[in-house]
């Protein structure tokens, strides 16, 4: 795939002050092949549209509803209005933290697709799984749950070991290649354009490790978490991108 996706995930983190440094520091390329956004908290999103052109929004998450009864949500088409193109669905946190179920992520995929919003939805195993040697079987069942009945015509996927988020242990190379093989694999069963889903890994990317991701044939890009609150480090995380492409 001749382009990359930079996603920065700034989870229940930063400040009004932080958003301002943080555009202050990121340096943008003009014109470029490298899709990048960044996902603060939601009452962070209308002092991100002042960052620096090119950089996209991101919502971390949406309700499976478009409005009604259900205080503190916020929907996708909320998220819309602020000039969010993409939301994160189904981030592990979530799945472990509050107990989100297969069905209401199916939920929130439909809600986002139906407000304009390009769903990136995060798969990835426990630690345990991986050492039970059921890593491959764990991520393929969340994909069929997410995607069989109705895949969205358009979506990004976020393979993020669950071992390897904010625990500076990032995946290898190869390991974050083969676990993108087998997604790819199971996506042209499950959906027409399966093979034209951008794949992004997600787990302690940094400066230093995202050149050899971005290198590796099925990786299309990186959703990034602790290294996306610094602009400078995350800028460094682009241009491996823009490099890579370059190559
Ligand atoms: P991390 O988080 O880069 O801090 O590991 C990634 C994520 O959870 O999206």
């Amino acid at each position: 795939m001749n382009k990359r996706y930079v996603i920065g995930n700034w989870k229940l983190h930063g400040s009004l002050s932080k958003v301002a440094t943080f555009s202050q520091q990121l340096r943008m390329a003009p014109a470029t092949d490298v899709v990048v956004a960044i996902a603060p908290p939601y009452p962070y999103l209308g002092a991100c549209a002042d960052l620096p052109s090119g950089c996209g929004l991101a919502g971390q998450d949406c309700s499976a509803h478009n409005s009604g009864a259900h205080t503190g949500e916020v929907s996708a088409s909320m998220l819309s209005e602020w000039g969010c193109q993409w939301v994160i669905v189904g981030h592990s946190e979530r799945r472990t933290d509050l107990a989100e179920s297969d069905q209401l992520i199916v939920a929130k995929l439909s809600a986002a697709i139906s407000a304009g919003l390009t769903p990136l939805l995060c798969v990835g195993e426990s630690l345990t799984v991986r050492e039970s040697g059921q890593e491959e079987a764990a991520v393929r069942a969340q994909l069929q749950a997410a995607l069989s009945d109705i895949p969205p015509a358009s979506l990004l996927i976020a393979y993020e070991p669950i071992w390897a988020i904010g625990t500076g242990v990032t995946a290898s190379p190869e390991q974050a290649d083969a676990m993108h093989a087998v997604i790819r694999n199971e996506l042209t069963g499950l959906m027409d354009d399966g093979a034209s889903v951008p794949l992004l890994y997600g787990g302690s990317v940094n400066p230093d490790n995202a050149g050899a991701l971005f290198d590796c044939p099925h990786v299309d890009g990186a959703l990034v978490g602790g290294a996306s609150l610094d602009g400078t480090s995350f800028s460094e995380i682009v241009e491996a991108a823009q490099a890579s492409l370059r190559q």
